[in-house]
This record gives structure tokens, sequence and C-alpha cells, in this order.
């Protein structure tokens, strides 16, 4: 799969740069003049005396021009650096240079009346910020390894099987450990439909939000064979996975006794997926856990309560 986290970093490395080079050049112009005639500047130096300490500090651009030389100039390009280098502290880092950059203007915001520059430099520090999140959640993305289907437990009980559907593979890995734990035999959910990558993601939203079905392959092996079946499914727009739910519908009838795990993000237990299941299986209070995963870190698991 294409990496996201690699245009992510190229971005990351252009506003670090860009807001570096531009603070270190602003700063030095500052420090080179502190009057700040040459640059332009000297008639904002009567807003800065709202500030405190303003007889000491804000005579003239000294203080200003090494403070962003310090805020903004060189950590913006130690964080560059770093990035450069493949350091994750970097894409952190990055990040947070952005939030600072934000606040900074913040308080320009205050000191000036409004103007084009400010604004400017606001939405740059807020676009800097969401490049270095989003570096940072496709990082430990694809940092995360699904593990192969090569535990010799898995299928030594052939009464017992895991069904499982999984896009970035938080819930494959869960269903492997379940399937080793139990011996049961492993089957994926696949879907015929697009599920990877940014626009398999939409993809999957669009789907998730209708709560409709998916279109899935159709090797699904003899469900009556089992004597349990461990149904593992992500969550998608609050409820069930549009291919869990495919499966469900056409496995009705054909399970005897299942359970289920659930994985999503936030840390709802969305019992009401347990209940769909059951619902489409013709199932009635099916054991359930749910398990909370955020980019590869399993953060809480719990067992549903499911009877009133
Ligand atoms: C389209 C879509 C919608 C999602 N909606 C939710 C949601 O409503 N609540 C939640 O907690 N997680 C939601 N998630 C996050 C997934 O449930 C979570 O990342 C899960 O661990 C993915 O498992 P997988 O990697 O095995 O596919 C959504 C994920 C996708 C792709």
């Amino acid at each position: 799969m294409r990496s996201r986290y690699l245009p992510a970093r190229r971005a990351l490395i252009f506003w670090t740069l860009f807001i570096g080079l531009g603070a270190v050049a602003g700063a030095v112009g500052m420090l080179a003049d502190p009057s700040g005639h040459a640059m332009g500047m000297d008639a904002m130096l009567p807003y800065f005396q709202k500030m405190p300490l303003a007889d000491l500090l804000y005579k003239d651009f000294v203080f200003p021009g090494i403070a962003l030389l310090l805020v903004n100039g060189i950590p913006n390009l130690c964080a560059a650096a770093l990035l450069w280098a493949k350091k994750p502290s970097g894409v952190v880092l990055g990040g947070i240079f952005g939030v600072t950059l934000m606040m900074w203007i913040g308080i320009q915001f205050y000191l000036f009346p409004f103007n084009f520059m400010s604004t400017a430099y606001f939405v740059f520090g807020f676009l800097q910020a969401v490049t270095g999140y989003m570096a940072w959640v496709f990082l430990r993305q694809e940092r995360f390894s699904v593990p192969a289907e090569t535990d010799p437990r898995i299928g030594t009980d052939p009464t017992r099987l895991v069904v499982y559907f999984s896009r970035m593979g938080y819930t494959k890995r869960v269903a492997l450990e379940e399937a080793a734990r139990t011996g049961a035999c492993v089957y994926e959910i696949r879907s015929t439909e697009r599920t990877q990558g940014t626009a398999g993601f939409w993809w999957c939203g669009r789907y998730g939000m209708h709560r409709w079905d998916m279109p899935i392959e159709t090797d699904m092996p003899d469900l009556s064979a089992f004597r349990h079946v461990t149904v593992c499914s992500p969550i998608w727009v609050f409820h069930l996975a549009a291919p869990v739910r495919s499966f469900c519908r056409q496995a009705a009838g054909q399970i005897k006794e299942a359970d289920y795990i659930l994985l999503h993000h936030q840390k709802n237990d969305y019992r009401n997926a347990a209940e769909e299941m059951d619902r489409l299986l013709g199932l009635c209070d099916s054991p359930a856990v749910s398990i909370c995963c955020r980019e590869g870190r399993y953060l809480r698991r719990q067992r549903i309560e499911r009877k009133a």
C-alpha cells in the first residue's frame, strides 16, 4: 500500500523550513536594525506598549527579534533537521511548533489591529499543526505490524471459527490472537469494494453513514459445521462495519453459538453493534467484548453487559 506518512512528512518539512527560515530572516532584520526602520516596522513599536515590562523590553526590536528567533526560528529549523533525519521526534515537534506559532499570532491579534500578515500566519500555524498530527497518525498506522497466520495453535480445534474483517489490521491482530488462544480456524471477510487507503476510508464512511451492506466475496465456509463462531468487527460510523453486516445477513440461521469482538477508536462499548449481529444471525445475548484501539495501541478491553 502507498505510504501516507511520506508525503505528510515532506509537507511538514516544508512548513518547518518555511516558518523557521522566515522567522530567522525576520529576527536577523530586527537585530540588524533594532529601530525597525529598515524593515518598515517602526510604526508597530507603540502597539507593544500593552505588553508587561514594555519599558524594559519593547523600546526597540532587540527583544522581539531574540524571542522570534528562540520561539519560531531555531525550534522549527531543529524540527526540520529531525524530520530530514527521519526521527519521529521531528513529527511531534513539527506539529507542536505549529501550535506555538498560532499562540504567537494570538498575542499579535491582541496587540495589533486586524492585518493580513498575522491572519495568514495564523492559518499557516494551523496548517502546520494539522500536517504534524496527520504525519503522526500515519507514522503510527504504518508502523503497526500485523502478525502472519502462522501460529501453530490456529486451526487445532475444527469446531471453532474466528471470522473477521479488517482494513488496517487492528481487528485482524485481535482475531488471530483469539484463534491462537482457542485453536479456532480463521475466515477473513473480504470486501469487493475499495476499502484501503484514504479513498477507501471515505468509501467505507459512505457505507457506514448509510448503514448499508457492503458486497463481500462469496467464499464463506460451511458455518453450520462449527460449534462456535467468534465474529470480530471494527465499528464504522457508530455501527457495525458494513462488510460484517453483509456477512451476518448471509450467515443468518447457520451459526449455532457466537461471541463478538468489537474494535473502535472511541471509548464507547458499542453494544448496538453486538445487538445488530445477534438480530441478523437470529441469536440472543451472545457474549461480546469491546476493545478501544488507537493507531495500533490497544487501550481498553471491556466485556459488554448484554442482559438488562
Ligand atoms: C469509515 C470508518 C468509520 C469509523 N467510525 C468509527 C466510529 O464511529 N467510532 C469509533 O470509535 N471508531 C470508528 N472508526 C475507527 C475504527 O473502528 C477503528 O480504527 C478500528 O480499530 C479499525 O479496525 P481495522 O483496522 O481492523 O479495520 C471508523 C473507521 C472507519 C474506517
